[in-house]
Formats: C-alpha cells, sequence, structure tokens
C-alpha cells in the first residue's frame, strides 16, 4: 500500500535545499483572506458588491462548447478591440493580462527594471515591492504627506522609473490629474505608471494624457468597477512602443494568458456601460453614506476615491477594531505595517444591508466597556 503523501512529506523536512536561491530570497505578496464560511459580510478585498454584467455572463455562456478544445486568441483582439472603444484609444495602445496584478508584474520586468531606483510611495499597494524582489528591481520608497498624500514634486527627482496608485491603496486619496501631468511634463525620462485599479469610483483617467505623453502607462483592471475580480482580467494603456515590451515579455512567460471566457465575458462587460455606471454610482452613494455614519460614530475617514474606505478611531486600535468585527462575521482588512497605518482599518465599501450591518456592530463594540 502507498504511504498516505502526508507521511512521506514529513520524513523530507528540508526540501527547500531543492529551492533556487531567487525562491529563498523572496517575500511574497499576502492577500486578504477568502474565508470558505457561508454569512460574512466580508468587506475586506475591495471587490463589488453587486455582480457582473449580465450580458458579461450571457458571453460567457455562449463560450462553453465544441470550440473549447481550440486555444484562445493569444492577442485578444475582440478584447483589445472593446477596451479601445471605451477609451477612445488604438487597439495598438491596449495591453491585456490575466488581472491587472499580471499586467503590474510584467511592466515592472519590461519598462521598470533599470540603473535608477524606480520610486513609488512608502504607504501603496503591497505587490509593488514583491514584484521588485522577483525580479531585481532597484527602489525607493517616497514618505506620503503627513495627510496621507502623495505630492508630486518629492518624485521629481532622478529615478529609473515611478509607479502609484491613483486613487492610492490601502488610503482612498486621490492625486488630481493635473498634478499627474505636472509630473510628467518634468519626468520624460523615465516610465511614470498610473495603476487606476480604482479610478471609476471617483476619479478622473490619465489616459486622457497617453498621447501627449509617451512615458505614460496607464493600468486598469476589471476586478473592482465591471465586478469582474473572479475572471482575472486586467489591461494597460499607453504607447505603442510601451505595449510592445509589454508583449515581449507576455509571449516570453505564456502566450494565452486570458482563456476564451475571459476575452468574451471581459469584451462584454467593457460594452455595457449603462450596467457599468449604474453600478458605480450605487457603491459611490453608499460610500458617502458609510463616511457620514463612521464619522458619527467618531472615526476619523481619510477623503475616499475608491470603492473602499481608510478609518481610524481615537479611542480604539484598527486590530482590536477588525477582530471585534471578525467575531460578528464581518471581516474588514487591517495593515500592521507600517505602523502609521496600523491604527487603521480599510473597508470595502458593500451594499447598504452590509455597510448597515457594519455600522451596527461598530456602534455595539464602541459601547462595550474596553
Ligand atoms: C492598487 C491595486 N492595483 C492592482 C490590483 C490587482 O487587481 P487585479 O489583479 O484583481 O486586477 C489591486 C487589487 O486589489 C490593487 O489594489
Amino acid at each position: 500500500m502507498l504511504a498516505p503523501p502526508n507521511i512521506a512529506w514529513k520524513k523530507n523536512k528540508s526540501m527547500s535545499r531543492f529551492w533556487s536561491a531567487v525562491v529563498h530570497g523572496l517575500t511574497p505578496y499576502v492577500p486578504g483572506e477568502q474565508p470558505k464560511l457561508a454569512n460574512l459580510v466580508k468587506l475586506n478585498t475591495n471587490e463589488n458588491p453587486y455582480g457582473p454584467s449580465p450580458k458579461a455572463l450571457e458571453a460567457m455562456r455562449a463560450e462553453v462548447g465544441d470550440s473549447l478544445r481550440l486555444y484562445p486568441d493569444p492577442n485578444a483582439d475582440r478584447l483589445k478591440a472593446a477596451i479601445a472603444e471605451y477609451h477612445g484609444v488604438k487597439p495598438a495602445q491596449v495591453f491585456v493580462g490575466n488581472g491587472s496584478d499580471e499586467v503590474l508584474g510584467h511592466t515592472f520586468l519590461a519598462l521598470l527594471k533599470h540603473e535608477k531606483p524606480l520610486l513609488f510611495p512608502d504607504i501603496t499597494y503591497s505587490f509593488y515591492p514583491v514584484y521588485c524582489g522577483l525580479y531585481g528591481v532597484n527602489y525607493k520608497t517616497v514618505p506620503l504627506t503627513k495627510s496621507f498624500e502623495i505630492r508630486v514634486e518629492d518624485y521629481m527627482v532622478p529615478n529609473g522609473g515611478i509607479i502609484f496608485p491613483n486613487p492610492n491603496a490601502p488610503t482612498g486619496c486621490l492625486l488630481p490629474l493635473a498634478d499627474i501631468e505636472r509630473l510628467l511634463e518634468v519626468n520624460a525620462d523615465s516610465v511614470v505608471v498610473v495603476d487606476e485599479a480604482y479610478i471609476d469610483f471617483g476619479g478622473e483617467s490619465a489616459v486622457a494624457l497617453v498621447d501627449r505623453y509617451p512615458q505614460l502607462l496607464v493600468i486598469h483592471t476589471l476586478s473592482k468597477s465591471r465586478s469582474l475580480a473572479g475572471l482575472r482580467v486586467g489591461y494597460a494603456i499607453g504607447h505603442p512602443g510601451l505595449i510592445d515590451a509589454l508583449t515581449r515579455v507576455k509571449d516570453s512567460f505564456n502566450s494565452y494568458p486570458l482563456d476564451r471566457f475571459a476575452i468574451a465575458g471581459a469584451a462584454a462587460a467593457m460594452e455595457d456601460r449603462s450596467y457599468f455606471e449604474e453600478t458605480c454610482r450605487k457603491v459611490v452613494a453608499t460610500r458617502s453614506r458609510l463616511v457620514g455614519e463612521l464619522e458619527a460614530l467618531g472615526f476619523d475617514v481619510l477623503p475616499s476615491a475608491a470603492n473602499f474606505i481608510f478609518a481610524r478611531h481615537a479611542g480604539h486600535e484598527g486590530a482590536e477594531l477588525t477582530a471585534k468585527l471578525r467575531e460578528r462575521s464581518i471581516i474588514v482588512r487591517h495593515f500592521r505595517n507600517p505602523a502609521r497605518i496600523a491604527p487603521f482599518m480599510r473597508i470595502t465599501v458593500g451594499t447598504d444591508a452590509e455597510c448597515d450591518s457594519l455600522v451596527a456592530a461598530l456602534k455595539e463594540v464602541l459601547a462595550t466597556p474596553v
């Protein structure tokens, strides 16, 4: 009889001796939890509380059939055309990938690895330093201001590239487009990447600037405003010369990052403007109601242009509130590091009913003596 695999595994205590040196040096990204329990109020990973466009679901259903024996289009032309049409750019200015995480990963390798350091905020999407570790990118973090904002003047120094999310994560704070343009005017010799994962919830997209600034790359995802986190689709828009670099990396890694469902579903989601606009409007309306209610409970909430808010309470630690919410089946995200953001909780804007449950739970927690 074969030994159960776990017994064989236990005998080999030092399997890491087979690892390459690169793997020994990695500090991988830790994604937000995806609990298997039902009946949770899940406000921890900035998913959209509304389902995907019915037209996207229909388009994916139509892909179930014999054609699945064939590889998908390696260039995802149908999807690129839909993205180009939505943004008013040419398909040659569009790159698509398996989630914007993959698009970001290719960008770090293709465009941001240079002798001079890549610059990004000290408080930002925590995947950025992970890509730097994976690809050996030299980087330097730039502190946010006291009020947790990006000050573009701080990036006007010699660099091998610049990247930041706009709105920033996990703060939700928005940098006005005019500031991005001021940065592009003085920073012509390295690539500036604006990660617009959350832009549809309250900001003006830098895609409007790509024709004037060839060094600008704008990255989007369908995981948030298009409610398709489970499909894994992201894209970049920029000068065809930048897109070419990304395609060279992609074709040296995986020719078919998007399957037939992803190409069809994402294209239909890009085309369904009215559903997209309606769901974004609902999220934004719930966000302003939630902010008002949390402020009434004594929370300090950073101004958010995203589908999440970043909130702290003078009388309670972020970790403590997160744990107490968890006891009440409500999951939000807490970051221990850097220490400056430890007092905060990052709360995804859910449905009105989910946010009502959150506010009711917080009222209860705040009313209970510590
Ligand atoms: C700022 C930012 N960029 C990119 C992503 C990645 O999104 P996805 O890989 O789902 O497209 C996230 C996910 O939370 C994010 O917060």
